[in-house]
C-alpha cells in the first residue's frame, strides 16, 4: 500500500473495525464518506469549549463561535474560489441548497412557457424541485440525454438549451454513472441563451478542483458529509448579483433587518438565507474537512480517483455476465462504478457483500428516471475515496466472484 494512503487511513479508525467479523471495506463513499479524526476533534472542541449561538450574543463565547463560523465561510469561499464570503450560504445539505434556488430564484423568474433544462442523470434532489416548479408555473422541463458511452450528450444539450431556457440545472458528476459533466461548456451554452446554470456538486467537491468563477456557474450546491465532513451541513454558492435580488426561502430569526407588526425587511447576504440557528458545529467541521482535503491536495485526490477507477474497471471487466453502467474509461470520471450481475438481484449481492464486511450501495440511487433509461430497477454501486486501496478492490472482486458462483451454482 502507498505510504501516504497508509498514513491517511490512520486518520479513520473506522477502517480498522470489523463488520460481520471481517475488516470493514467501505465502498459507499458517494452516499457518505467517512470522517477523519481531525474533523471530529474540531467539532468536539466547539461543543466542549466554546459552544454558543452565532450572530446574537455579545459575550465571549458567542463572539468566538461567530468568528469560527465566519472563518469556515471564508475557507469555503477560498476553496471554491467564490468572489465574496457573502456568496457562500450555509444550508443543511445539497438538497436544501437546490431547493433554495428553485423555490426562491425559480419562483420569481419562471413563467408559463419557459423551459428548464435538466439531464436524465439527475439525482432526485436536482430533479424534483425543478419538476414541481415547472408544474406550478406551467413551464416545460426538458432532459439532456446520454450519449453512446453513457456520458452527458453535449450535442443534445446544444439542441435542448435554447432562447426559451431560463434555468439549466445539471449535476457536475453523476452519482450513478460517475462521469464528470462538461460544466464550463454547459455554463457557456446557458449564458449564450440568457439562462442561468445551477450545478449539483455533491459528487464533485473533494474529488477534484472546483472553481466556481472559472466554471462561471451561477449557483453551485454541495454537502459536507460526502467530502469527509459532518452531516447536516451544506453549501449554496450563488453569484452575489443574483442572490441579492432573490427573496428569502425560509423566514425566522437572524435573517431580518427590521420587523413590525405587519412588515419585515431582510438582512444582507448571507444572513438573508440563513434563518434560525445554523449548524454551527457542522460549519466548523466542514472547515476542518477542507483542511483535511487541502493537506492531501486535490491533485492527489484526483489522481487516486483515476487510479482506483482504472483498477476497479479492469477487475470488474474480468467477471463474466457483469454489466457496467457509465463511461467505460478511466478518465473524465470519478472512482464510482455502477454495475449488475446478470440474473442476480443487486440487493442480494449487496447483502452477501455485507456479510464479507464490504459495504456498497444497491438500489435506484435516487435517480429513477435514469434507471428507466438504463432499463433496470436498480444497480450495485461501488464508490471509493482517498483511503481505499487496490488491496480492498482485490478482496471485493474475490467476494463478488464467490457470490456469483454461489447464486449460479450454489458453491461457496
Ligand atoms: N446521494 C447519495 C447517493 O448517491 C445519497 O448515495
Amino acid at each position: 500500500m502507498d505510504k501516504d494512503i497508509a498514513k491517511i487511513r490512520t486518520e479513520f479508525p473506522i477502517l480498522k473495525t470489523k463488520v460481520n467479523d471481517e475488516v470493514l471495506i467501505y465502498f459507499d463513499n458517494a452516499a457518505s464518506s467517512q470522517m477523519p479524526l481531525s474533523v471530529s476533534r474540531k467539532i468536539f472542541d466547539f461543543d466542549q469549549n466554546y459552544r454558543a449561538n452565532v450572530h446574537r450574543g455579545l459575550h465571549t463565547l458567542g463572539m468566538q463561535a461567530t468568528n469560527r463560523y465566519e472563518k469556515a465561510r471564508h475557507h469555503v469561499r477560498n476553496f471554491i474560489n467564490a468572489q465574496k464570503d457573502c456568496e457562500v450560504i450555509f444550508t443543511s445539505g445539497c438538497t436544501d441548497s437546490l431547493n433554495l434556488v428553485a423555490n426562491s430564484y425559480g419562483e420569481v423568474n419562471i413563467h408559463a412557457g419557459d423551459e428548464i433544462v435538466v439531464s436524465i442523470m439527475e439525482h432526485h434532489s436536482n430533479l424534483l424541485c425543478w419538476q414541481q416548479l415547472a408544474q406550478r408555473k406551467h413551464a416545460k422541463l426538458r432532459f439532456i440525454e446520454l450519449d453512446q458511452d453513457q456520458k452527458l450528450d453535449l450535442a443534445d444539450a446544444k439542441k435542448k438549451i435554447s432562447p426559451k431556457t431560463k434555468i439549466v440545472a445539471i449535476t457536475h458528476v453523476s452519482n450513478v454513472l460517475g462521469g464528470i459533466n462538461p460544466l464550463k461548456e454547459l455554463a457557456k451554452l446557458a449564458h449564450q441563451n440568457n439562462a442561468i446554470i445551477v450545478a449539483d456538486g455533491a459528487q464533485a467537491v473533494g474529488h477534484f478542483e472546483v472553481d466556481v468563477q472559472d466554471l462561471d456557474v451561477d449557483f453551485y450546491a454541495f454537502s459536507g458529509h460526502k467530502m469527509f465532513g459532518p452531516n447536516g451541513i451544506g453549501v449554496l454558492y450563488g453569484k452575489r448579483s443574483l442572490l441579492e435580488k432573490m427573496p428569502p426561502y425560509r423566514l425566522g430569526g437572524e435573517m431580518i433587518e427590521n420587523v413590525t407588526r405587519t412588515q419585515a425587511s431582510w438582512a444582507d447576504l448571507p444572513q438573508k438565507f440563513e434563518a434560525g440557528t445554523p449548524n454551527i458545529s457542522g460549519a466548523i467541521g466542514l472547515d476542518a474537512a477542507i483542511d483535511f482535503i487541502e493537506d492531501i491536495g486535490l491533485k492527489k485526490m484526483h489522481t487516486h480517483d483515476i487510479e482506483m477507477r482504472r483498477y476497479l474497471l479492469d477487475q470488474l471487466k474480468k467477471i463474466a455476465d457483469l454489466k457496467i453502467y457509465g463511461p467505460k474509461n478511466d478518465t473524465g470520471a470519478i472512482s464510482l462504478v455502477s454495475f449488475n450481475l446478470s440474473g442476480i438481484h443487486p440487493h442480494d449481492v449487496a447483502s452477501a457483500l455485507d456479510l464479507e464486511g464490504i459495504e456498497v450501495r444497491a438500489g435506484h440511487h435516487c435517480a429513477q428516471p435514469l434507471m428507466q433509461e438504463l432499463g433496470v430497477e436498480s444497480t450495485l454501486r461501488a464508490s471509493l475515496a482517498i483511503y481505499n486501496t487496490t488491496q480492498e478492490i482485490d478482496k471485493f472482486i474475490q467476494a463478488l466472484t464467490q457470490i456469483k458462483e454461489f447464486f449460479e451454482n450454489g458453491i461457496r
